[in-house]
């Protein structure tokens, strides 16, 4: 790979501004190291911009060698999350002040060639090598980053030991950027929901054509949107596709979503420098939106989260390292065996047409079983048209409708495989009035998931999202009812989850 060096000045350059500071520092980090998972945010060095006066300090240059696709994103402060006027936006993009220190990132993301040249693996649903690779778990995110930075003499930024990771923020090999790195990067200096500064078209990034921002609410006439319904391309494109966002980064938006290192979770309301993402939780954030996400799924504040073991068409990897020396460890233990041991099952299920209900009788004829069909109180109204009203209006409202019917003992049931019809590319709201309504925390949650087109959107993140101790089995998508091969592709769905 062609490379371009960068004369960076080693972490010493600093030393005499900060003695004092990191004497407070090391004993900081000897308890830390004992009473595991902390986290630490904002003690950092700066090794990338050369001092003009470092006369009086004890410098030391290091020769350091950045890929020719990285480029250097000056760190700075900006207001992450989204504001509450923001169309379509969720309650967990409380906007706060964050800033965060100068890193590089790759301006693509990471390519399949790339990565079978180091894992020898290719992984992705899709075949091309300038193509992202995608179908990478966030684990094997962070083994890609130690195994290319091991292949290039640099140290490793992860200690992964199992499903336990720890990063050492002073290591200078390739990792993950954090949640805040990304969206910085992602924004470039705007403040609206994309960073082209309006509603992006499909000539402008690979997404969900059809779905363009606020169509939901617009859907029966369009003469509102800025952007009119354009091409979905139902694949992955080329990393170096569209223009580049103001600093030179490509598909920040579309494509494929980016696994980044948080945790998911609050991220509060506070002013944070380098903030590292929740303490410790089951879901690992992915950012950016993919190919298969409507345009709402892409915005620059919009957070996707999965299990950190699971990976997805529509998940790849962007690279980034440090040009900050950092400062300690953030240990995270990984998500603990959360799912049920027995094998008591329950199939809850919510269909306005019929498909999913008759899914939902061959996984019981397959299975015996226990099986509740989810009914409102006040059901939807049985005209198209108008369901897709009404549905719009109480995703974008996060509405719970009401449920008339009750599981009798839900405590019994270890797995409960949940069915739903896609809409609006995630969950009907009446799934998250479910979800809410019952402890399912240790329990298992198979969903399934019948769709016109857009298999599961993003219903898989609405579900970590409401049942984050709960475990998620592999889920199934089907299309519309299936058609002839829906028992066969149940059989080997339901093998794959142990379950007949
Ligand atoms: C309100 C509404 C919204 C929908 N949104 C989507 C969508 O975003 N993506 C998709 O692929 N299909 C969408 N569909 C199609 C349904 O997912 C599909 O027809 C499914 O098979 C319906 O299942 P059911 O018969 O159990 O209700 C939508 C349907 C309705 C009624």
């Amino acid at each position: 790979m062609k490379r371009i060096k960068a004369l960076l000045l080693s972490a010493v350059m600093m030393f005499s501004l900060t003695a004092c500071n990191n004497a407070e520092q090391t004993s900081q980090e000897n308890t830390q190291t004992e009473s595991a998972p902390y986290r630490e945010s904002g003690t950092s060095e700066q090794i990338s911009a050369p001092s003009s006066d470092n006369s009086d300090i004890s410098n030391t240059q290091q020769e350091v060698t950045m890929p020719d696709n990285f480029v250097l994103i000056k760190g700075g402060t900006f207001e992450m999350g989204s504001p509450k006027t923001e169309a379509w936006r969720s309650n967990d993009e409380t906007q706060h002040t964050v800033t965060v220190s100068d890193f590089y990132m790759s301006v693509y993301e990471l390519t399949q060639a790339e990565y079978r040249e180091i894992t020898g693996e290719s992984p992705s649903n899709f075949s091309g090598d300038e193509l992202p690779v995608e179908n990478v778990s966030w684990l094997d995110a962070v083994r890609f980053c130690n195994a290319i930075s091991k292949k290039e003499n640099l140290s490793p930024a992860y200690v992964i030991d199992g499903n336990s990771v720890t990063w050492d923020r002073s290591a200078d090999g390739y990792r993950l950027p954090t949640e805040a790195e990304w969206e910085y990067a992602c924004r470039a200096g705007t403040t609206t929901p994309f960073n082209t500064e309006s509603s992006m078209s499909a000539e402008e990034a690979n997404y969900y054509g059809h779905y363009p921002y606020e169509i939901e609410d617009n859907y029966f006439s369009q003469e509102n949107l800025t952007t009119k319904p354009g091409q979905y391309r139902q694949t992955t494109v080329a990393v170096n596709s569209f223009f580049p966002n103001k600093y030179g980064l490509y598909n920040m938006h579309g494509n494929v979503g980016e696994w980044v290192w948080d945790y998911y979770g609050e991220y509060g309301n506070e002013e944070q420098t380098d903030p590292v993402g929740a303490e410790n939780g089951t879901l690992r954030v992915y950012r950016g939106g993919g190919w298969n996400d409507f345009a709402k799924n892409m915005r620059s504040a919009y957070r996707a989260a999965l299990a950190e073991d699971k990976g997805s068409f529509n998940i790849g990897i962007r690279l980034v390292r440090n040009a900050v020396k950092g400062s300690g460890s953030i240990v995270s233990e990984g998500a603990q065996n959360i799912g049920g041991s027995g094998n008591k099952v329950l199939i809850a299920f919510f269909s306005w047409g019929g498909n999913t209900r008759g899914i939902a009788e061959e996984i019981r004829s397959q299975t015996d079983a226990d099986i509740f069909e989810i009914e409102l109180v006040h059901p939807y109204s049985s005209d198209y048209n108008t369901v897709l009203d009404e549905a719009q209006r109480d995703q974008n409202q996060q509405a719970r409708p009401e449920i008339k019917n009750k599981v009798e003992n839900i405590e019994q049931y270890d797995t409960i495989i949940l069915g739903y019809p896609n809409w609006w590319a995630s969950i009907p709201m009446p799934i998250a009035t479910f979800l809410e309504e019952y402890e399912l925390s240790e329990k298992t949650i198979v969903p399934f998931c019948s769709h016109g087109g857009g298999r599961f959107g993003q219903s898989l993140t609405a579900i970590a999202k409401l049942t984050p101790d709960s475990a998620m089995g592999e889920a199934l998508s089907i299309h519309y009812s299936g058609g002839s091969s829906m028992p066969s592709d149940v059989a080997e769905w339901l093998k794959t989850n142990n379950i007949t």
